[in-house]
């Protein structure tokens, strides 16, 4: 990978005082990101010290009562990273192990992918620190109702607009938007998006981000040769995006080899039945159990024959430990932040082409704008018409990284980081300091 001022960037100033320099977490792996695109930034890397700060952090404590009469209290953060470019956007997480590094990581992505599709958001993104399998559906209403009314003094249709993300979905984004418009008076149904269709959500927003994954997966492959029919798919993770991507790329004629999510791995060379997969995870929570495949040992999978590899569960799964196993010529990141740099290097190294979560996860967004603009003038759009809106945006900010990509000889994480880096710092600078 070329660099034109050889090593990377140093910050130039102090880490801030909430942080470790030896704990960063996945911030620390979005900042080595940042250092890597600064030397391609021109005159607006004097304004890149605004991508290393996130501009605004609530940490709320959410008191609920459970259905045993204790009082329960859970981390909560909302992290707005960037709003150079329109409104915050990002998902809510709920999941045991959200960290406020993680959140802000994951807020500084959303300004990344949001700029390389040039939607008109900055980014954010919040979390709850919560195993929300072990609440009842009155336990996680309340904890989701108390959230959001703690979180209510930054977010908005106009100010910033929470989605879904890991364990949360339609009835979490419902009771969000329910709770929000019970406090300002008004049913106001684009403070959130990824809601239920008879509540103004999208049709096509559900199956969006494994759209993105599948579409941008199609673009990479003829750029490269790669034939898809036939071609084998190993899968990390089987909810909604890993989920459906593998049901796109096997209607597509692929043949989806290997599965693995939080309740086992398994493995059929012959291909799985996705549909059945999809209808058993319904069901039973997990892959764990299939009848129509093999049971294959976790850290095996990332070794799996295999031609394409979609991670798309949680951030840091792919690591030095395990890149130099993989076999596909094609690592599709449908999950944030699967990589670690360290591994992206090993990949880059041994001439895997990897499409990074910034623009190959960017359809859920995608759609999510379209949900918003839907909900601002009351107007729905068809199936039909989303679906090629979407692939239409996924494709132009794909080719016009990959041509980037070209012409700097970088790989095509730095490429749409140089893309909606230069977009975001633009704004800043048009828009200046305030006061
Ligand atoms: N849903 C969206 O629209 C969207 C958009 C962009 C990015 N993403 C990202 O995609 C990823 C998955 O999100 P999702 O919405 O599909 O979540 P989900 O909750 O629907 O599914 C998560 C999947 O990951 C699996 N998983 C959890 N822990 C695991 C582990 N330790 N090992 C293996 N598998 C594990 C779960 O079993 C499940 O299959 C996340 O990184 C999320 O941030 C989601």
């Amino acid at each position: 990978m070329s660099n034109p001022s050889g090593t990377p960037a140093a910050s130039a100033h102090p880490l801030p005082s909430y942080l470790q320099a030896d704990h960063l977490g996945p911030w620390g792996n979005y900042l080595q990101q940042v250092d890597r695109v600064t030397p391609y930034l021109g005159s607006l890397a004097r304004w890149v010290e605004t991508l290393k700060r996130p501009k605004r952090i609530l940490v709320v404590d959410v008191p609920i009562e459970l259905d045993n009469g204790t009082i329960a209290h859970y981390e909560g953060y909302r992290v707005q990273h960037n709003l150079s470019r329109g409104p915050g956007k990002g998902g809510v997480r709920f999941h045991q192990d959200v960290t406020l590094s993680e959140v802000m990581a994951l807020s500084a992505w959303m300004s990344v992918k949001n700029a390389a599709v040039n939607v008109p958001y900055g980014g954010a993104k919040g979390g709850i620190r919560v195993d929300p399998k072990k609440l009842s559906k009155g336990e996680l209403e309340r904890l989701t109702r108390r959230y959001t009314s703690e979180i209510g003094l930054l977010i908005g249709p106009t100010k910033d607009i929470p989605a879904p993300d890991v364990n949360t979905n339609g009835q979490i984004m419902a009771w969000m938007m329910d709770t929000y418009s019970m406090n300002v008076g008004a049913t106001a149904t684009g403070v959130v998006t990824g809601k239920p269709v008879d509540i103004g959500g999208s049709l096509g927003r559900v199956e969006a981000t494994g759209r993105g994954v599948f579409t941008v997966g199609v673009e990479a492959a003829k750029l490269t040769g790669l034939a898809l029919d036939g071609a084998r798919v190993a899968v990390q993770g089987f909810g909604n995006v890993g989920g459906i991507a593998a049901k796109l790329f096997a209607e597509a004629g692929a043949k989806v080899v290997a599965v693995q999510d939080h309740t086992g791995t398994i493995f059929n060379s012959k291909g799985l039945d996705v549909p059945a997969l999809l209808a058993h995870v319904k069901t039973r929570g997990g892959v764990g159990g299939f009848a129509g495949a093999e049971v294959m040992n976790a850290e095996e999978f990332w070794g799996v024959d295999c031609e394409i590899l979609i991670p798309a569960a949680l951030e840091g799964q792919i690591t030095k430990d395990n890149a130099g196993k993989i076999k596909a010529k094609l690592v599709i990141e449908g999950a944030n932040g699967p990589t670690t740099t360290e591994a992206d290097d090993i990949l880059n190294d041994k001439g895997v082409l990897v499409l990074p979560d910034v623009i190959a996860n960017a359809g859920g967004v995608t759609v999510s704008y379209f949900e918003w603009v839907q909900d601002f003038s009351s107007f729905f759009w068809s199936e039909d018409e989303i679906n090629a809106r979407l692939v239409r945006i996924m494709q132009e900010a794909f080719a016009g990284i990959w041509q980037v990509a070209q012409e700097h000889k970088v790989s095509l994480r730095t490429a749409t980081f140089i893309v909606a880096c230069q977009r975001i710092l633009h704004a800043r600078e048009m828009r200046g300091l305030y006061p």
